[in-house]
């Protein structure tokens, strides 16, 4: 191999850090605060749920503050394949807060349709009577296990509207029937920039409209601290995610579970009081009625890399996912791709969505694995079956796999399925030699460092300034 010079190489690693997403620029504040102004026609617009999905559908969304309290309303009908529903929709008033961010203030609004009849397909539209967004579908559950398929995505992060956006609208491409969307956690980079939720939300655009977010919250959703410096949840959380508020009482906004159509889908917030959430997540799944359970966090049981640890929450919470026999674990953080096998009878996973991208170094738990891809996950659930596919921001499959439910008290059949040629975990001698790589590179920095230094210091303007 062609030996590499120290400089030449330290070049090539700035040249490398600045080609990189998280490299990029902000644009300066005036122009964020033209860009990601709010005005009085609705924007961010979001589906969640904050009651139960066969019965209930909660839409959240933004305008400037000339929208006054009580004068916000969403109108919401049976869909029908033509326009005459309108003059039967019903008018619910929204629920509006003040919203202070960096760049602006705004009103948030909330309304939760209630009364809703399952299995039904509504259309619905927000506004104040005069400024109106455009009429959206969203679908009721089935109150019996019927099939489905939903998203999962992993960190997005960076470069949200520039990079994360072709993924979601890929994804929304291979599974536009999906019934929601799973993010799990750093849906953003810093907590309480308000340009990033915009991004987020232009990102997704419409399909927030029509597909209800699940959203779990990561470590970049607690970058902003109180007054005495403990994090706090981004003040963009509540108001633009009206979720279902049966948590533990000492952390709710984050946490909390819902059914839909025979899976119980629990978010847990893996970023502070592990502990608390243990009594609560015990009852949730000692009192499952549902086939499938499925859990959704941020930082991983499993990890895929020497820089972070995970030894407290596989302390704390892999006794309970192996008493409860959890099927399936999405998680986040790492910014790659791990899947597990059967540990325990529960497949883990790592997933990332958006275009920050790291490296996999710890891989001994991995059945297959990924970097250097963006990639979406559609998980389809048809009776004691679940078929489970990644794929890349280009459409790709990634990996695959398939559960079964066996007979009671047996754990689930797992059968592997097809994959890239690239999603086989790397052989472990790779660990190693990535390490000498990185600390031969730390090296030249110091020496390139000292160098300019001492130079520095043997002229004559140097030895003045000091
Ligand atoms: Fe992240």
């Amino acid at each position: 191999m062609k030996p590499v010079s120290g400089p030449s190489l330290f070049v090539a690693c700035l040249a490398l850090w600045a080609a990189t997403p998280a490299a990029a620029q902000f644009l300066d504040e005036d122009m964020e605060k033209k860009l990601h102004a709010p005005g009085p026609m609705p924007d961010r617009i979001v589906l969640t749920w904050r009651g139960d999905p066969t019965r209930s559908q909660s839409v959240t969304w933004r305008t400037d503050t000339s929208v006054a309290k009580g004068t916000a309303v969403a109108e919401v009908a049976v869909s029908e394949a033509g326009p005459k529903f309108r003059w039967k929709a019903r008018s619910v008033p929204a629920v509006t807060t003040l919203l202070k961010t960096d760049l602006s203030e705004a009103h948030y609004h909330t309304v939760d349709f209630t009364n809703l009849t399952a299995r039904t397909k509504y259309v619905y539209r927000v506004g104040d009577g005069t400024y109106w967004s455009e009429w959206c579908h969203f679908q009721t559950a089935a109150e019996q296990p019927e099939p489905f398929s939903f998203l999962y995505f992993g960190d997005a992060q960076l470069q949200i509207r520039s990079h994360w956006s072709r993924l979601v609208r890929e994804a929304y491409a291979t599974a536009p029937r999906a019934r929601f969307a799973i993010h799990a956690g750093d849906l953003i980079n810093s907590s309480n920039r308000d340009a990033e939720w915009g991004e987020w939300c232009q990102a997704a655009g419409w399909i927030n409209t029509t597909v209800p977010v699940v959203p779990t919250p990561g470590n970049h959703e607690y970058t902003s601290t109180d007054d005495e410096g403990n994090a706090i949840l981004a003040r963009h959380w509540r108001a633009q995610f009206a979720l279902p508020e049966n948590g533990p009482s000492a952390i709710k906004e984050g946490v909390y579970y819902f059914d839909y159509q025979g899976v119980r889908i629990v978010s847990l917030d893996s970023n502070d009081k592990l502990e608390e959430q243990i009594p609560w997540l015990e009852r949730v799944l000692s009192k499952n009625p549902n086939r499938w359970t499925i859990l959704t966090f941020h930082h991983p049981v499993f990890v895929s890399t020497i820089r972070w640890n995970s030894d407290k929450r596989r302390q704390l919470w892999k006794p309970i996912i192996d008493k409860y026999r959890v099927d399936l674990v999405l998680q986040g953080h790492d910014h790659i791709y791990g899947r597990s096998p059967l540990i325990g009878g529960t497949v883990y996973v790592i997933s990332v969505s958006g275009p920050d991208l790291r490296w996999l170094d710890k891989t001994d738990w991995m059945k297959r694995s990924g970097e250097g891809k963006q990639l979406f996950q559609v998980i389809h659930i048809d009776g004691d079956r679940l078929r489970y596919e990644a794929r890349s921001a280009l459409g790709e499959l990634h990996d695959s796999f398939e559960l079964r439910k066996q007979a009671r008290g047996q754990p689930n059949l797992l059968i592997e399925g097809k994959a890239a040629p690239d999603s086989k975990p790397p052989e472990p001698e790779r660990s190693v030699t990535l390490l000498p790589i990185i600390v031969l590179l730390l090296l030249m920095v110091v020496l390139v460092w000292l160098r300019v230094a001492r130079r520095r210091a043997a002229t004559p303007l140097g030895r003045g300034s000091a």
